[in-house]
């Protein structure tokens, strides 16, 4: 990746979710500088002198950190991770109120030193915090999204690349909505290269059924309870998931990620931020108002955009 000269990302809280992001844009050379930001000294500390012992082998991005607010100045971009995590078996929701209120006390530091910047929301549940944190900044809605179901697609490619036999890459297909339980695949618009998903003969010879992918699309929703179940959190693929997202901002890239973003009037969907196919670049996340949703689609949309929006209802003080 040809690192922009003077590129700077802050990832704010140094959990694993938040370290793993840093350990993931050093090795991909995401930003020239990445910085590490979070209020335990020590442990913020901790995590920049283990990745700055590894930056040798690491290309030419640096790393600093720790808990002064200056480590996050002049950041081209702005990664939240900070908050409680989910325990096993507990919702991304339950975390809301907790997360909410440490988003409205944090945000306006973080403005402090980095006025400009575009903000990534990871912290759960991302799409209410960025509705939320969009309305108390009241900075433009492209310019404060969430990772949304960027990790979620990347899984469901990552299952159906496995069943069909092919790269992840040549999977074309998204998960919208909630990064969460009312999350839904775009299954009208998956292709595999340029064969319709139903369409594609596996090297066993045979078609994906209709049941497998609704089996699919459940192993993709609750991706994150198993692996939280396992080892007690999520952290490589977020923390990829959002190394990608501060490429496709600090090269301008315009590259379509399904992230979530405020949405204005968008199919009928106002005032809430859930995921959808956006344009990522250097201005920040536009969704794209020409995603299409087939009848069951456009359902399960606005029932994803609801369910937000009663969450969001109940935090507004
Ligand atoms: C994930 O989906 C927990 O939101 C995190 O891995």
């Amino acid at each position: 990746m040809a690192v922009i000269e003077n590129s700077k990302v802050t990832i704010v809280g140094a959990g694993s979710v938040g370290s793993s992001a840093a350990y993931a844009a050093l090795i991909r050379g995401s930003a020239r500088h990445v910085a590490l930001y979070d209020i335990a000294t020590e442990k913020a500390e901790a995590e920049v002198l283990d990745l700055a012992h590894g930056t040798q082998f690491t290309g030419t991005s640096d790393i600093i950190g720790g808990s002064d607010l200056w480590v996050v100045e002049g950041s081209h971009v702005v990664v939240i991770t900070a908050g409680a995590k989910q325990n096993p078996g507990q919702t991304r929701i339950e975390l809301a109120g907790v997360n909410a209120g440490i988003m409205k006390k944090m945000m306006p530091q973080l403005l402090s030193v980095a006025p400009d910047a575009i903000y990534v929301i990871v912290t759960n549940p991302c799409d209410v915090l960025t509705v939320l944190a969009q309305e108390d900044t009241g900075l433009p809605p492209e310019r404060i999204f969430a990772s949304g179901t960027v990790l979620d697609t990347s899984r469901l490619r990552w299952n159906l690349g496995e069943r069909a036999g092919v790269s992840t890459s040549s999977v074309h297909a998204y998960i919208v909505g909630e990064h969460g339980d009312t999350e839904f695949p775009l299954w009208s618009k998956a292709t595999i290269g340029t064969v319709p998903i139903l369409e594609w003969v596996t090297p066993r010879g045979d078609r994906m059924t209709v049941e497998e992918l609704d089996q699919i699309a459940i192993d993709v929703r609750d991706a994150a309870y198993k692996v939280i179940q396992g080892k007690g959190a999520t952290n490589y693929a977020i923390g990829l998931s959002s190394a990608r997202i501060i490429e496709a901002i600090l090269n301008d890239e315009r590259a379509v990620m399904p992230v979530s973003a405020v949405l204005r009037d968008f199919h009928g969907v106002d005032g809430v931020a859930l995921s959808v196919p956006a344009v990522v670049s250097a201005a920040g996340a536009v969704p794209i108002r020409e995603t299409q949703f087939d009848p069951r689609e456009l359902e399960l949309f606005h029932r994803s955009a609801e369910a937000l929006r009663q969450v969001a209802d109940s935090l507004r003080g």
